[in-house]
Parts: C-alpha cells; sequence; structure tokens
C-alpha cells in the first residue's frame, strides 16, 4: 500500500498525522485524501480527452454519497450514477448539474421516477417493461422528453465475489441480450414518443482486474447495435459499460492503472466501430469503488486486547461492521497498520475484531502488527468505497464522521451522528392498557 510516514513514526494521509486527525475529531473516522479522489477522476477523464473520444464518466455515487464528495466529482468534470431518490437528492443538494446524472435501479419507484423527470435529469437508465410503461405515462402526463438507456445482461460473468457479480443473464437486472428481451424493449421503448433511446448499458461486475469482460461485454452490445442497424436503421449515440475497474485491498489484489481500463475500452470500440463501419457512439463508463477506495483509511482506537495464549490475539477496536460491513458480508480483505507505530518492528499476528454482538463482526483476521497497547491507533487502508455508504448503525452504534484531507486543511465533511439523531424517528407507544398485563 502507498501511504508516508513522517520521522516520528506515524501515519500521515494528506499532510496531517492519523493522530492529530483522531485527536480533533475522535474515533473510528473516515479519512479521505481528496487529492487521490482527484487524481483518479482525472486518470478516466483525461485518458478519453487525450483519445479524442467524447465521453461520461459518471460517478457511481453508492461507493460514496456525500454532498462533499458530490461536489468534488462535480468540479473533476465526472457525470453521476444515483440508484434511488435518496442519493438523487444528495446530488440535488450539492448542486450536481442535472444534466449529467443518471438514474439506475431494478425497481425505480413512480415517485423515483417522477422525481427524476421534474429534476430534468439526464438520462435514465431503464431495467424492466413495467419502468418502460411508468416512465412513457409520466412523461406524456407532464409532456416533458427523457433520454434513457436500456441496461442489458451480455452473458458475461467477471471473475469477482457472487454477490457483485451482475452482467450474467441469470440476474436481477436488465433485459437478456440472448433471449431477445432486450430486443423486445427496445422495440417497446420506440412505441413511446416521449422516451429517447440513446442506447445500451451493462455492468458486468465489480472489482474486476482484467480488460477481457469488459471488451466481451462491449463486443456483445456492439453486436445488438448492429443488427439493430440493420434492421431497424437504429443508430445508438451512447454505450455505457458501467463500473467495476477494480483496486488494490491488499498486495495480493494486482489491479491495472485506471487509465489502463479505458484505453482497453477506446481500443475494443474503435476496432468494433470501423469493422462495422458504425459511427463511434460516446463511450460512458460509471467507476465507484476506483474513485474513491484507495483514497479513503479508516482510523480506529484499539480496545480491549483477548489473548489466548497459543490460538490467537483478539484486537478490539471501536468501529467494525457498522462501519465496514464488507468483511463480514463477502469476506472482504484488508490491510492495517498501528498509525502511531509505523517505525515499530512487527511483534505478531493479531485479529481485529469490531464492537458488535455478532462474531462474524472481524474486519481482518491475523494482520501483523507491532505490538498493540490499547489506546494505540489503527488505520485500515481502502475503505473509501462501500464503507460509510453501507454503514449501519446495528448495535445503535453512532454512523462515524468523515473528514476530507486536502491542500494542507482538513475539513470534516460528515459530522458524527448523535445519539439524539438516532432516536429521531423514534415514537413512544403507550402500551394498551388493560388487555395484557
Ligand atoms: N454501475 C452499476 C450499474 C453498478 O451496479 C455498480 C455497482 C457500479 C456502476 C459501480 O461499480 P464499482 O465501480 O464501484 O465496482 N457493495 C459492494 C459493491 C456493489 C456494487 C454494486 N454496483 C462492495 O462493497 O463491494
Amino acid at each position: 500500500m502507498n501511504y508516508e510516514v513522517n520521522e516520528q513514526g506515524q501515519l500521515m494521509i494528506g499532510g496531517f498525522t492519523a493522530e492529530e486527525l483522531a485527536d480533533h475529531y475522535g474515533t473510528p473516522l473516515y479519512v479521505y485524501d481528496v487529492e487521490k479522489i482527484r487524481a483518479n477522476a482525472k486518470a478516466f477523464v483525461q485518458t478519453f480527452k487525450n483519445h479524442g473520444i467524447p465521453a461520461q464518466v459518471a460517478y457511481a455515487s453508492k461507493a460514496f454519497s456525500s454532498i462533499a464528495m458530490l461536489q468534488v466529482a462535480s468540479n473533476e468534470g465526472l457525470s453521476l450514477d444515483v440508484v434511488s431518490q435518496g442519493e438523487l437528492h444528495t446530488a440535488l443538494e450539492a448542486g450536481f448539474p442535472v444534466e449529467r446524472i443518471h438514474m439506475h435501479g431494478n425497481n425505480k419507484s413512480i415517485n423515483e421516477l417522477e422525481m427524476a423527470v421534474e429534476a430534468d435529469i439526464g438520462c435514465i437508465v431503464l431495467d424492466n417493461f413495467y419502468e418502460i410503461e411508468l416512465l412513457g405515462a409520466i412523461l406524456r402526463e407532464k409532456n416533458k422528453y427523457m433520454d434513457v438507456l436500456l441496461r442489458v445482461t451480455p452473458g458475461i460473468s467477471a471473475h469477482t465475489h457472487d454477490y457483485i457479480l451482475t452482467g450474467q443473464e441469470d440476474s436481477k437486472f436488465g433485459f437478456d441480450l440472448s433471449s431477445g428481451q432486450a430486443e423486445k424493449a427496445f422495440l417497446e421503448v420506440s412505441k413511446h414518443d416521449h422516451i429517447v433511446m440513446k442506447g445500451l448499458h451493462c455492468h458486468i461486475g465489480s472489482q474486476i482486474f482484467e480488460t477481457s469482460g469488459f471488451e466481451m461485454a462491449a463486443e456483445k452490445l456492439f453486436e445488438a447495435l448492429v443488427d439493430w442497424k440493420k434492421r431497424f436503421g437504429y443508430t445508438a449515440d451512447v454505450l455505457n459499460l458501467g463500473g467495476g475497474f477494480g483496486i488494490q485491498y491488499t498486495k495480493d489484489d494486482d489491479p491495472l492503472e485506471l487509465n489502463e481500463y479505458v484505453k482497453a475500452l477506446i481500443q475494443a470500440l474503435d476496432g468494433l466501430t470501423k469493422k462495422a463501419s458504425y459511427p463511434m457512439p460516446e463511450i460512458w463508463i460509471e467507476p465507484g469503488r476506483s474513485i474513491v477506495g484507495e483514497a479513503g483509511v479508516t482510523i480506529y482506537t484499539v480496545g480491549s486486547i483477548k489473548e489466548i495464549p497459543g490460538v490467537r490475539t483478539y484486537v478490539s477496536v471501536d468501529g467494525g461492521m457498522t462501519d465496514n460491513l464488507r468483511p463480514a458480508l463477502y469476506n472482504a480483505k484488508y490491510e492495517a497498520v498501528l498509525a502511531n507505530k509505523m517505525n515499530e518492528k512487527k511483534h505478531q499476528k493479531y485479529s481485529i475484531a469490531g464492537k458488535c454482538c455478532e462474531s462474524g463482526d472481524m474486519l481482518i483476521w491475523d494482520v501483523e502488527l507491532p505490538k498493540v497497547e490499547h489506546e494505540d491507533l489503527l488505520a485500515v487502508f481502502s475503505t473509501g468505497a462501500y464503507g460509510y455508504s453501507m454503514a449501519n448503525n446495528y448495535n445503535r452504534f453512532q454512523k462515524a464522521a468523515v473528514v476530507f484531507v486536502e491542500n494542507g486543511e482538513h475539513h470534516l465533511v460528515v459530522r458524527r451522528e448523535s445519539y439524539k439523531e438516532m432516536t429521531r424517528h423514534d415514537l413512544t407507544y403507550e402500551p394498551l392498557k388493560g388487555v395484557i398485563q
């Protein structure tokens, strides 16, 4: 992992020691190095620009949505992928340019679709037949128009965890290409005057390290487009190949440079369009994890330490599956260091436990660390994606605060939840009197 250490053996994040940040904001604390976020965004945007390819790089805000984050995304010229009214609401509050917002979801509600139409967002990615009818009716009633893409499943299985596989045919998402569902959807859409069919979308999975899956998906989608051009005279303006670009969580992960993914996509599409004499569509992608994942670090304070002689030593920290659900949910692996003892020799293996009443609340098994003591600061790397966004209040733990560091400054961008806020939706209840005692 790439990190800086000062002369006193302290982990530095964006020019600050983890200790300073922990002292200032408390722990657990998510810290984002904003320069890294910007560099990742630029790696995607700039590569398309360098190749002179019209493109939209839509940040998948499910990876980490907050007003500050969406401001940075907007500032970097990214577009935005939202999948719910909540994510759309956040985008609107952040003042994200509406024409660059795209909406996803396999079960968009009438309210969500209406909100998207009212807000005049740039594009809705249609996922099922019911939605085509709903959107058609909403647009007719409001006399508005909306650009859409059809989400299709190209039948590609990317090598990743089963739960984050989405491009295979047996999926809750999108229209199947091979059985003709996608074509049926295309014909259905063309019956609606107010729906403007811009092209196709697919997302083959997450945390992908190879470009071949993307290339194969592009080929499949393109095959359908060439066929539709011949048979229906339809030419797509946009081809959206989704997100899923892998990042480094541990030394075992060996992702490509972000611009390498883009280059491979451009090359594949260049070849395909030339071969079929098809005009090059705009290429859209939707990176989430690769924009924010490695830019985030979570800082925890060590509490209890339980040694089972000859078996293992459990080190409990003040967070866990409430701020990072991924180890419990996907068996995801992370690396960690003692932020206040970076120059000390590794002492032994420890297993890092969270605070929840749940044996599965283990952040890391068997990580080698210097001798761990109470009050040490443990920093877990690459927690910027799907950490805060999947945070929860299990055991009524507060959601942690989020801090941005950039240009020698640190800024609180999400306050730590208070207990008062946690019970804000709770109402008192007068039990029925005299019924059951
Ligand atoms: N586009 C679509 C349509 C998606 O469904 C997703 C992720 C993305 C883009 C962004 O993928 P990324 O570049 O972040 O891999 N909670 C899981 C990840 C679920 C991803 C779901 N869709 C995790 O923590 O690994």
